[in-house]
């Protein structure tokens, strides 16, 4: 049976986080610069993508550049945000083609300018697609997040708009850039690296860890394929209780 088909599509995980990784490694393997390795990633968000729409999955995100990554050499910085620019000039027409709405998360307007207004024209041309949402994560740390949330909360408290006691769960989620986006039931990261590194630190509080030692710009399909058969199976032993587990 072929990896695909051993996929339960009624489990299926509503939204999968990626912490894309391994890419400057890649290329040293390949004895070439980083940037190399930035670029052979794109072939592997591509297929990462059209395999997660293909099978349904409602959300993707992936996180493309962190808050840290600007303590980067400036050479790799610029090529990163100008590969981003050309990526999704390339790619919008296939977005919507597949029906698949771009956002983002982080603090986008940072970004250099030619970027974020690529990013705000794609997320425009995209925004009445149905099948999946990927999220792009720019610029995107969970603590600032967190930090961002909190200080918005404590305005509208300020302000007397709400009390204290409003601040639940709900009310704090709201006040996060994932607002409205189910959280992430499973998280991959390659290139072996077991970190969490500053993402989707408060939405990741009940999801599913997969880590694989292949480095990003090789993730495949058949990848996230098993990672979603682990997941599954994962599922299947802590999700129910024992008397309605098949012997
Ligand atoms: C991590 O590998 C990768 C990144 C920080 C950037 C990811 C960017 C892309 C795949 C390119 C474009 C993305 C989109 C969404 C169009 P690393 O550089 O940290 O690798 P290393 O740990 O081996 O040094």
């Amino acid at each position: 049976m072929d990896l695909k088909s051993q996929i339960n599509i009624e489990k299926l995980p509503r939204h999968i986080a990626i912490i894309m990784d391994g890419n400057g490694r890649w290329a040293k393997q390949h004895g070439k610069a980083r940037v190399f390795g930035h670029r052979n990633g794109v072939t592997a968000v591509r297929e990462t993508t059209e395999a997660a729409a293909e099978l349904g999955v409602e959300y993707l995100t992936l996180y493309a550049f962190s808050t840290e990554n600007w303590k980067r050499p400036k050479m790799e910085v610029s090529a990163l945000m100008r590969l981003l620019v050309e990526t999704l000039h390339k790619e919008i027409d296939t977005l919507n083609k597949n029906d698949i709405r771009l956002q983002a998360i982080g603090d986008i307007s940072k970004l250099p300018k030619s970027t974020y207004k690529t990013l705000l024209e794609g997320i425009e041309n995209t925004k009445d697609n149905k099948r999946m949402t990927l999220v792009l994560a720019l610029n995107y740390s969970a603590k600032w997040e967190i930090m961002e949330a909190s200080r918005q909360l404590a305005r509208q408290v300020q302000a007397g708009e709400i009390t204290p006691d409003d601040i639940d769960e709900a009310a704090f989620s709201n006040a996060l850039n994932t607002k409205g986006i189910p959280d992430p039931e499973l998280l991959i990261r390659t290139s072996g690296e077991t970190r969490l590194s500053n993402f989707l630190l408060w939405q990741i509080a009940y999801a599913e860890l997969y880590f694989t030692s292949i480095f990003w710009p090789d993730f495949r399909k058949e990848n996230l394929f098993n990672a979603i058969i682990d997941f599954q199976r994962r599922e299947r032993r802590f999700g129910k209780i024992s008397e309605q587990v098949v012997q």
